[in-house]
Parts: structure tokens; sequence; C-alpha cells
């Protein structure tokens, strides 16, 4: 992609279906027969990705008009590594698989740019449901009659995790009780549509789910939330570039934490049902930024608003907790021109008058993101590499910030 700095941006996006809501709800199609139907489905890869896996495993699929998925056709319970190593959240299958079917082989994810990721977690929980697992030649191997209702605890809040054992509890025998489970609105949605099914579940957005384990489930239809995360990178850039913008088609209730942090650092928001209005001067003000599970500042816009603070007035110190390797994208901003100093798990950003545009390289999805709105602010032109990383996660990103102004196009590789 190549980007050349120096515009606002202003007037409206239409934010997309979430991705992180997607993933396991297309997956708990694996928990009964017949066709579900799915609305406001993001077209990303992804989404292709799992497609796909459900597919090997037998499902059929529809998707002329709203996306419909049917499993009766099941055959298979594998994940191959080939699949699972395109994309981790293939490990979501895990406990449907057994909860279905009573066997599920599924390769380990193995390692990822921003972090070790182990998956010891959904394992642990899945044993306490009374599955027999064993890992062995880079799979885990996972058999139960009929799963156990029980109560798990999360050493770690672990959104897939959760949304894993919470699918595999919907059809346990006997009810199941999920401590300090994930809160993200993606575990909501995902429970809402178990519920749609005929699941009995409580609690969800809190750190404690109640599962009341049932015979069967039925199949359903439901609506995906908006991708928060990208309403989120779009809000950075408006902040960014002194744009104005109406962000369409949110939940402005999912992006507290955002919201509160680009006030401190001087952008307006106006918050409206459906949406967020966005503007802002040129110079920012610097903050502090700690990630958090949520609600907490999401980790997934914490390279953003990285990319945002480079330019901000001051010091700002941002504190990545979630994950033990997420600063892949600081040697690309200092490429930019980018005044950043890593120590341990925080950075210190001290703001600088104006970027450079320059050669850059992603290195996974949030990375990429953060290097376009440098390269929308930076003087000059910006060249960004191995763009599949973004269509990962965003739907015709380059699109939507062109209608916005932005001098953004797609280049061959
Ligand atoms: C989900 O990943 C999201 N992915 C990630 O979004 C997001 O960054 C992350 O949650 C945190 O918000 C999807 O929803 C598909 P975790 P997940 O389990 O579930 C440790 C994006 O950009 N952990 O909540 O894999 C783990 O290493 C992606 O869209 C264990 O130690 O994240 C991490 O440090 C990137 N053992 C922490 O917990 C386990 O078994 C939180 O990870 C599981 C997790």
């Amino acid at each position: 992609m190549i980007i050349t700095g120096g515009e606002r941006l202003s007037g409206d996006v239409h934010i997309s279906g979430a991705k992180n809501a997607a993933l396991p709800i297309l997956v708990s199609s694996l928990l009964t027969e017949g066709w579900n139907t799915y609305h406001n489905v993001p077209d990303l890869v992804d989404i292709k990705t799992i497609k796909n896996l459900l597919g090997i495993l037998g499902a059929d699929i529809k998707d002329d008009g709203p996306l419909q998925i049917n499993t009766s056709g099941m055959n298979r319970c594998e994940a191959s590594y080939d699949l699972v190593k395109t994309m981790r959240a293939s490990i979501l299958v895990l406990g449907p698989l057994v909860a279905r079917t009573g066997e599920a082989r599924v390769s380990l994810p193995g390692g990822c740019a921003i972090g070790a990721r182990p998956v010891n977690l959904h394992i642990k929980a899945l044993q306490d449901l009374g599955a027999e697992v064993d890992l062995k030649d880079g799979y885990i191997e996972a058999k139960a009659k009929r799963l156990k209702g029980t109560t798990i605890y999360f050493d770690i809040s672990t959104v897939t995790g959760t949304e894993n054992i919470m699918m595999a509890a919907c059809l346990a025998q006997g009810m199941s009780c999920l401590k300090n489970a994930a809160r993200e609105p993606e575990v909501v949605n995902l429970a809402e549509t178990l519920n749609h099914m005929g699941a009995r579940i409580f609690g969800a957005g809190s750190d404690e789910i109640i599962v009341e384990g049932v015979e069967r489930l039925h199949p359903a239809e439901t609506t995906l939330i908006p991708d928060r995360i990208e309403a989120g990178t779009f809000m950075i850039a408006a902040g960014l570039t002194g744009g104005d913008v109406r962000i369409l088609g949110c939940d402005p209730s999912h992006l507290d934490a955002l919201i509160s942090k680009l006030r401190d650092s001087g952008v307006e928001i106006t918050v409206f049902d459906g949406g967020v209005h966005v503007r802002s001067g040129r110079t920012l003000t610097s903050v502090d930024i700690k990630t958090l599970p949520y609600p907490g500042f999401p980790t997934d816009l914490q390279a953003q608003m990285m990319a945002c603070l480079t330019c901000g007035s001051g010091l700002s110190v941002i504190t990545e907790t979630v994950f033990e390797n997420r600063f892949m994208h600081v040697g690309e901003l200092m490429r930019m021109g980018a005044d950043i100093h890593v120590q341990g798990n925080s950075a210190i950003v001290k703001g600088v008058k104006r970027l450079r545009g320059a050669q850059v390289m992603a290195t996974d999805l949030r990375a990429s993101a953060s290097l376009i709105l440098a390269g929308l602010v930076a003087e000059g032109r910006t060249e960004l590499s191995r763009v599949y990383h973004i269509d990962r996660g965003y739907q015709e990103i380059e699109k939507k910030f062109s209608a916005l102004g932005a001098d953004i196009r797609r280049v061959p590789a």
C-alpha cells in the first residue's frame, strides 16, 4: 500500500461486523444440526478461513444471501496443522467438536508474532469438564462420552478460552460455572447466539458465567455486533489527522476506554445512537495507556494509539499487559522518525513534530493498521509491505480511508 500523508479525514465511515465475534459464532454451528443464519458477517480473509475449516469438517455453507451454515453432514473432527497455523482462532472448534461428537483432534496453534499464546487454559478447562486430553505429534486429542458440568477457574482472563468452554458446556451434563471469565462484547454476542439456539447461559459480560447444560440445541438466526476495533481504528485516525469524521454502525458503549483516552488527549467526541462523531485540532496531548482485558483499554488498539501519540505534545507511557511481545510496530514507527524507547512491557513515546514517510513492513494485523495511521500524517510517501496482514481483519480498509479523503492506494507487491 502507498500512503501519502497530510490529508485531514472527513465524512462518514460505516463499520463492518466484528471479526472476533464472527469466528466463535460461526463455529458454534458445530453444536447443532440444521441451517443457522448469520447477519452482518464481515468479508475478511479470517472469515474465509473459518468457513473453509467448517467445510472440511463436513458443513454445508450458503452465502448468496445472509450466510447460512448447516453441520448436519459433519463427518470429520480434525483441524489440521495446515489450517490452524494460518489462523490460531481455529482452536475454537475444540470444545464444540468434543461436546457434539465426543472427540476432536486439533492442531496446537504454535507461536505468534505478538506472544507465545499457549492454549493450556483451554485444555485444562476441557479436562475439568471431564474430557480425556492427550498432546500427540503437535495435536490435541480429546475424548469424552459426555462432558460433565463443573466449576472452572481461568488463571488468566482468556477470550477464546472462555468462548471455547462456554460452547462445550452448553451440551454438558449439569451446570458449569466459569470464573474469571472474559467479559468482552464478543463473548456476550456468542452467549446471545447460543441462547437463541436453546442454550441456558447466564452472566455473560461479567467475570462469572453460568451454563446449564441441555440435551441438544437447535439452529437459529443471529446478527453480529459491529467491530469495535475497526471503529476504534477509524476514531484514532480521525483524531490523529485533525479530522471531522462520523463513525456509523458502531456501538459506542463498547468503546468507553478509548473514548476516555481520546478525550483526555484533546479530541472532541460526540456519542449518538449507533455511532460517534470525532473532531480534533492538529496536535494531541500525550496520555498514558495501559492495556487490560475488557472493559480496560484493548490491546488490539495499542499499536494504533501509539502511532497517534508519536505526534502528541510531550511524553506518553504505553504499557502492554496482555501480550508479552506486542511492540513489533515500534521499530517500523521509528523508521518513520518516531521517538520511542521500550523498557520491559512499556514504551515511552516522546512526541515529535512530524513523521516522515518510509518503506515499512507489517508484522501482524494491528501493527499494520498502526503503520497506515502513521502514513496518513507522515510527510511524503509511505510504502507498506505485507498487507496480507491487514486483510485478515479489515474490510477494504484503503477504500474506506480514501472515501474519507486519505491519499492511499493498494499496489501489486
Ligand atoms: C483474543 O485472542 C482475540 N482474538 C485477540 O485479537 C485479542 O488480542 C485477545 O483476545 C485479547 O483481547 C480473537 O478473539 C479471535 P486471550 P485470544 O486468550 O483469545 C494468555 C486481533 O488482533 N493465555 O484472551 O487468543 C495469552 O497468551 C486478535 O484481532 C494463556 O496463557 O487471547 C495472553 O497473554 C489478536 N493460556 C492472555 O492469556 C491460554 O490458554 C490473553 O489471551 C490462553 C491465553
